[in-house]
């Protein structure tokens, strides 16, 4: 698959706006040739999972991240958003999209059920860059908010929408599952201390008809 040298660019921008930790657990939503999956390694995560439902895709990201896939790093399957296998159950510390959720069908219940399967204090980027003819900043701007209010309709909190100033500019609308957990000394973002007294758990919501009619 031919890869524009901006496709690389906006993802391994969006990876770093997720502020990835060494022990996350980080899941690519249609990987394409597996260059964020690699980037995502290089940043440090934990272990990185891919799903795309192209098998050709799975090939081209699996040949690239090779030696990753043998250290025990990496794990690629050839899946739909829309039947995610027991192997993708998750939790994920983080979620990441690139210019696939247009493709999606359904996608607010897709981001329903991917919000599930992130653990207390995990995070989502959906990332949008327009690729149709005469597509503007207009256009991104267009899509961001589409991408916001699908998030919100999927019960995601905490959006923050970053831009990109490629051209077309590229969006990454952020959010955050709150995972606060009560324990001696007070409210900690994320983690477990001792026996759990109070879970709030927010949700990240994703938006995507401006990127489906633009992908
Ligand atoms: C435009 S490409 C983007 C690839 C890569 N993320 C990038 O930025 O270069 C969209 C990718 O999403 C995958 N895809 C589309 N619909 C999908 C679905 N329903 N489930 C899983 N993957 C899907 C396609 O196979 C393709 O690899």
């Amino acid at each position: 698959m031919a890869y524009r040298p901006s496709n690389r660019q906006r993802s391994r921008w969006a990876i770093s706006l997720l502020g990835i930790r060494p022990a996350d657990r980080v899941l690519e939503i249609g990987f394409g040739p597996g260059v964020a999956i690699a980037q995502l390694v290089r940043a440090g995560a934990g272990h990185v999972y891919g799903m795309d439902h192209s098998g050709v895709m799975v090939r081209e990201a699996s040949r690239r991240n090779a030696a990753a896939i043998r250290a025990g790093r990496v794990t690629l399957v050839r899946a739909s958003v829309e039947q995610i296998p027991p192997a993708l159950d998750g939790p994920f510390d983080a979620i990441i999209a690139v210019n696939s959720l247009g493709f999606w069908p359904a996608p607010a219940e897709r981001l329903a059920e991917l919000r599930q399967r992130l653990a207390p204090g995990g995070r989502i980027a959906i990332v949008y860059q327009p690729r149709c003819a005469g597509a503007t900043a207009d256009t991104t701007r267009g899509a961001a908010r589409e991408i916001e209010d699908l998030l919100r309709g999927a019960g995601f909190t905490r959006l923050r929408t970053e831009t990109l100033r490629l051209s077309p500019p590229v969006a990454c609308v952020l959010a955050a599952v709150l995972g606060l957990v009560a324990g001696i000394g007070g409210l900690v973002p994320g983690r477990r201390l001792g026996p759990p007294v109070l879970v709030i758990l927010g949700h990240v919501r994703v938006e995507e008809r401006g990127a489906a009619r633009c992908p």
